[in-house]
């Protein structure tokens, strides 16, 4: 596997820091705490760590809000403490992917209030400042990501500037030279403490159209989903100036070596692969968030493959992605025995995985009883906060789960006596424990890491099949997304089953034909 860099063949694991350990009893995660957990990392056989925003920041969206892009919030720790963590890192073969945040600052910000200041002020054209509209009104119908207007009319200088997200979250004017000088200059600074790649925030939203024409109303509209969706982002987002950008940070990058650039993009696939960029000058990994948004049927997720596959361009490297801290739980959404077989799914499919913190002993959907909501959005749309995916990890029986010394700041998930880490740990039929088992297969098998990939006829309606492949090994993945059991035709000769997401399956022979459990899949290998 020496002819790939690490993240094609490696594993992505991300972790939400408020989340993953306190160590100084707040209730809220920190860098020390990540530091501390990093040996269960490399337990667990990931090879990246992205971590979501630690940089300082008044925390409106929980870090998404930067007023400091070169520095680490209090909270989180010191930078002395964030070069421990990558030296750490490092000395267990750990990469570190930090979270990049260049759409927007905090309101917080220097560059914000220098801008606001005055219409002459130099930094007045680093965020999107516009007249009102004829009628007074915002100069055109965007709406904010979480609802409400994406408009903020500043009284001094009678303007209103532009927030894709919160008031609190000014856009940037990525079409200004000097915003983008900047922001390298940032990248550069964490490239040389050490970082191994960026995860880019709403990588498609950074440059608007040049006339800020208004958007178009959506058709296929729902009440009832969130306002963003009234309207197509047509105009407010994926706009062609976009590539140039993007090639400028992989510039900045390249001088470094193998450094990843992953792009949040939540786009159909035809448009998603798009930002590969003209000859790769793009995204190492626009992220691929298919999954999340496919229904949890065979056939449906075996042609979104098909189609996703057929769609990379040359010599773009595929990524997969079921769960982030923006969406609901993969286990809450499909139920504890299919999170298995998406286990299974995201760990064998062509392509980069990204695994969410938590995923990984089952965590599920958590509910947050009134008054403990945290994200902002729940407070603007009632029903669409994303609290319960952000919730403490779950590592002992011991007081908060081991998590922290404090009431944690999001509550835990009813059943962490039982769902955390030390007692999955050493159970052959957890969650953790297939986790475990599939990377270490990923590792094992050049024709799980980097091999091709072919859909093969599963033989039933419910059940996905399909084959990873060098010239020196076959390897069939079969999943069944149904509640009945299956027996399924096998080509001829000899296979045997890797791994199975039933405990105790591994090492047994099979001919002719497979059977499968409710909801069971494996990994055979042809003898
Ligand atoms: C995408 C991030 O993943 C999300 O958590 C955040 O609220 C928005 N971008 C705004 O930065
Ligand atoms: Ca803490």
């Amino acid at each position: 596997m020496t002819d790939t860099v690490w993240w094609k063949h490696g594993t992505v694991y991300q972790v939400y820091p408020r989340s993953f350990q306190d160590t100084n009893g707040d209730g809220v995660g920190d860098l020390p705490g990540i530091t501390a957990r990093l040996d269960y990392l490399a337990w667990l056989g990931v090879d990246a760590v992205w971590i979501s925003p630690i940089y300082p920041s008044p925390m409106a969206d929980f870090g998404y809000d930067v007023a400091d892009y070169c520095g680490i919030d209090p909270l989180f720790g010191t930078l002395a403490e964030f070069d421990a963590l990558i030296a750490e890192a490092r000395r267990r073969r750990l990469k570190v992917i930090l979270d990049f945040v260049p759409n927007h600052s905090s309101i917080a910000h220097p560059w914000f209030a220098e801008s606001r200041s005055a219409r002459t002020n130099p930094k007045r054209d680093w965020y999107i400042w516009r007249d009102p509209g004829p009628d007074g009104g915002p100069p055109n119908n965007w709406v904010s990501n979480f609802g409400g207007p994406a408009w903020t009319l500043d009284e001094a200088t009678g303007q209103y500037y532009y927030h894709a997200f919160l008031t609190e979250q000014p856009d940037l004017n990525w079409r200004n030279p000097a915003v983008r000088e900047a922001m390298h200059d940032v990248l550069r600074f964490w490239l040389e403490r050490g970082v191994d790649g960026f995860r880019v925030d709403v990588i498609w939203h950074l440059i608007k159209d040049a006339g800020f024409r208004d958007n178009p109303a959506n058709p296929d509209y729902a009440p009832g989903a969130p306002e963003i969706n009234r309207f197509q982002q047509v105009y407010s987002a994926d706009r062609p100036e976009i590539f140039d950008v993007i090639a400028g940070m992989r510039d900045v990058l390249r001088p470094y070596g193998e450094r990843v650039l992953i792009g949040e993009i939540y786009l159909p696939v035809e448009r998603l692969v798009a930002y590969y960029g003209p000859d790769l000058s793009g995204a190492d990994l626009p992220f691929n968030f298919q999954l999340i948004q496919t229904p949890w049927q065979a056939e449906a997720v075996a042609e979104l493959v098909a189609r996703y596959e057929a769609a990379l361009p040359e010599g773009g490297w595929p990524n997969w992605v079921l769960g982030n801290h923006d969406q609901p739980r993969i286990a809450a959404r499909v139920g504890q025995a299919q999170a298995r077989i998406a286990a299974m799914l995201l760990l064998t499919l062509r392509g980069t995985p990204t695994l969410y913190y938590g995923d990984e002993i089952g965590l599920g959907h958590v509910p947050i009883p009134p008054g403990r909501a945290q994200d902002p959005w729940e407070r603007n749309e009632p029903g669409h906060g994303r609290d319960p995916e952000r919730t403490p990890m779950q590592w002992d029986d011991g007081p908060n789960a081991g998590f922290s010394t404090a009431e944690p700041w999001l509550p835990l998930s009813a059943d962490w006596p039982t769902r955390n880490v030390e007692g999955q740990r050493s159970d052959p039929a957890s969650m953790l424990t297939l986790y475990r088992r599939l990377l270490a297969l990923r590792r094992d098998h050049a024709a799980l890491a980097v091999g091709d990939y072919r859909g093969v006829k599963p033989g039933a309606a419910e059940v996905f099949a399909y084959e990873r492949f060098t010239g020196d090994e076959v390897l069939r993945v079969v999943l069944n997304f149904g509640a009945a059991p299956q027996s399924l035709p096998l080509p001829e000769g000899d296979w045997t089953v890797l791994l199975s997401t039933r405990a105790g399956r591994a090492g047994d022979s099979v001919r002719a034909s497979l059977a499968l459990d409710p909801a069971e899949g494996v990994i055979l290998r042809r003898a």
